[in-house]
């Protein structure tokens, strides 16, 4: 079918260009500012192992679905819907994976620009000042600051997509992965060996039933949808520009291990803090998206090198959350171009005007606009909410229909063992088959009653 588009597409150099790729995507502040809040609030141990279960499993046969759908057709995820059929039920499976980077990137804009408040900050040296605890909560409450700080992380974010030079903020970030991976096990190292810690680091570490909900299940696949880039159409893009020699179970296995060792690090240097500056507090623990932003400056304070510390690990999380909203953005750049036939500087001005729009609808819902409330939400948890707990669920299960029903899982058994093996088959089958949907559904409706308060959970 797409023999043709395949070769023109062939873009990744390799197998490592690929990883590196999907890696960039992937890492981000899912890693690193999400995970880590999500698992405080939801669960600790419990949460990591729910979130285990479905990387390894569901995960496993997204990344798996979406990279091969790409590959065979050749397409990003409307065109590879489209690819098998005219009727409605396909436009709507590629529209909506589609649709989900575009809410998602203005909101992660927002974020990023608080990354960078910090990075500024302690370039300045305001180290003790950003350890005391309404320091955050005075920042966010300024509209000024967090529109102007928002602003020149969306403006990165366009300016290297308009400039083409993707290849260069790669390439520099490449260093970066390592270098935070190394600051990362520093940091998260202090952290577990600070007076009280390390009733932190049992909560993280070890499940205990007691702390199990429908919604440590709910926002562990959430989550992982949100950090490995899957069920927003990212891997069908990513997968069409794939070589057919470039083994599909090993690159994702690689991709899981890379990602969530990432975040389980993370959480190493945020979890057992929270417990030693608070001493377990609940309230500290549900601080939800505000924990890190807190408790990290709380840890370089007291670690003596905190100023040149919080400098290199701020500018790593920038170079990190950069990249992933670069991908976002491209994505959504191209959905443009090729589904609406426009050109790409009036892609990248939609896309613009719909990431500052959005993004300062978020952005000064901290504090000029914190009267809008959406089903009792703040517009970034709201936002937040509906792509990943209601709209990821929906395009993750469309993906297993499109597969089961349509393409056929043997369509896509035949693609992986162009370069593999593929060991794991008979395990994939069942997952597509069964437990997918079934799970999508019963996430899907328990976490919609839930904002509804049909069930308490
Ligand atoms: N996976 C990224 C993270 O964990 O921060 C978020 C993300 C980036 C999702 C790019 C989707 C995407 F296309």
């Amino acid at each position: 079918m797409s023999n043709k588009t395949d070769t023109k597409r062939s873009n990744f150099s390799g197998k490592l260009g690929y990883v590196l790729a999907v890696a960039g995507s992937a890492v981000g502040l899912g890693n690193i500012w999400r995970f880590p809040y999500l698992a405080a609030k939801y669960g600790g141990g419990m949460f990591l192992l729910v979130y285990l279960i479905l990387m390894l499993t569901f995960g496993y046969a997204m990344i798996v679905s979406e990279t091969a759908l790409g590959r065979r057709t050749g397409r990003g995820p409307i065109g590879a819907f489209r690819a098998f059929g005219n009727k409605l039920r396909y436009k709507f499976g590629g529209w909506i994976n589609a649709i989900i980077p575009m809410l998602i990137l203005p909101y992660y804009c927002t974020l990023g620009g608080w990354v960078i408040k910090y990075l500024v900050e302690y370039c300045k040296g305001s180290t003790a000042a950003m350890a005391e605890d309404t320091y955050f909560t005075g920042f966010i409450g300024s509209a000024a600051q967090t529109e102007i700080y928002f602003l020149i992380f969306a403006v990165a974010t366009v300016a290297v997509v308009i400039f083409g030079v993707q290849k260069g903020v790669e390439r520099v970030s490449k260093i970066m992965m390592p270098a935070l991976i190394v600051l990362a096990v520093i940091v998260a190292i202090y952290s577990m060996s600070l007076p009280g810690a390390f009733e932190g680091v049992k909560y993280f570490l070890v499940p205990n039933f007691k702390n199990f909900s429908i919604m440590t299940v709910v926002a562990a696949l959430g989550q992982m949808f949100y950090s490995l880039s899957i069920a927003m159409g990212i891997l069908y893009t990513y997968g069409s520009y794939l070589k057919r020699d470039v083994d599909i179970e090993k690159t994702t296995t690689q991709i899981e291990i890379f990602d969530t060792s990432i975040a389980i690090l993370a959480g190493l240097m945020i979890i057992p803090a929270v417990f030693a500056f608070s001493g377990g507090n609940p309230d500290a623990l549900n601080a939800g998206p505000s924990l890190m932003f807190v408790t990290i400056p709380k840890v370089f304070e007291s670690m003596g090198f905190g100023t040149a510390a919080g400098i290199v690990f701020f500018l790593l999380v920038f170079f990190a959350a950069l990249t992933s909203s670069i991908s976002l953005a491209e994505t959504t750049v191209s959905t443009f171009q090729d589904e609406l036939g426009w050109g790409r500087v009036k892609s990248t001005i939609a896309t613009t005007v719909i990431l500052v729009g959005l993004g300062t609808v978020t952005t000064l819902g901290f504090n000029a606009l914190d009267f809008i409330k959406i089903l009792g939400m703040g517009a970034l948890d709201f936002f937040d909410f509906v792509t990943n707990s209601v709209m990821m669920p929906i395009s993750a299960l469309c993906t297993c229909l499109l597969i089961v029903y349509s393409a056929g899982l043997k369509t896509v058994g035949d693609e992986v063992k162009l370069s593999s093996k593929f060991k794991r088959e008979k395990l994939y089958n069942f997952f597509m088959k069964y437990l997918a949907p079934i799970c999508m559904i019963i996430i899907l409706l328990s976490s919609v009653a839930n904002v509804f308060g049909w069930i308490k959970m």
